[in-house]
């Protein structure tokens, strides 16, 4: 089965990103091709990278980059939960995606932005991102408005219609995530030889 983690790509305190990824998490549980998980970015305690060498090396010397690494290394996909600061992802999940190397190549990644205009800004720079790493990142992606989507710009009532987008991006998120299961099958029958 194929497994999917959905990161929450927030760790302010009274962060809106736990809510929009619960929302996101308890839709993708009525899913049936993939197993998900929630993954709390505020759970690892990653202070600003701190490893000596390159993270393509794969030689980590601390535990919470360990403990980052084993946790990333399970899944086949990720649906990444991002605000927008200033027209970006933030600063924390920045730093945790550069922690890594080994542990994201050959997966696949799915979006859901929120902030003032959807998030799509920070959606965006993700992608460049990713594209460094050799994550394939889907086209669907779930946008939520700070203004529509939640009460008070902070408690998360999404409006009816992202239903949709939602089950577009974990229909590819799924798809994409078992066919890239098999290139990194290939890679290691290839390492092998
Ligand atoms: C440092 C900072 C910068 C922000 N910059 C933007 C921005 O450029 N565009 C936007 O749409 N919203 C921006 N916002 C609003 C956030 O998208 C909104 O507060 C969101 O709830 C932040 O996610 P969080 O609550 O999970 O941390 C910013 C918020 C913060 C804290």
């Amino acid at each position: 089965m194929v497994r999917i983690g959905i990161i929450i790509g927030s760790t302010r305190p009274g962060r809106n990103g736990e809510g929009v990824a619960r929302w996101i998490f308890d839709k993708a549980q009525r899913r049936t091709g993939a197993e998900y998980e929630l993954i709390d970015l505020a759970d690892f305690g990653l202070p600003h990278l701190d490893e000596a060498l390159p993270p393509a090396m794969g030689q980590y010397s601390q535990e919470h980059t360990k403990k980052w690494a084993d946790t990333i290394a399970r899944f086949d996909g990720y649906i990444l939960v991002t605000p927008e600061y200033n027209h970006s992802t933030s600063g924390a999940l920045k730093n945790a995606i550069d922690f890594l190397g080994n542990e994201w190549y050959n997966k696949v990644a799915g979006f859901v932005g929120y902030g003032v205009y959807g998030g799509v800004r920070a959606i965006e720079h993700l992608r460049l991102v990713f594209s460094q790493l050799q994550v394939a990142t889907v086209s669907a992606a779930a946008t939520f408005n700070l203004m529509t989507d939640f009460e008070n710009m902070s408690t998360f009532r999404p409006a009816e219609y992202h239903e949709a987008s939602v089950t577009a991006l974990f229909d590819q998120v799924e798809s994409w995530s078992e066919a890239l299961g098999e290139v990194r099958a290939r890679e290691q029958v290839q390492a092998a030889a």
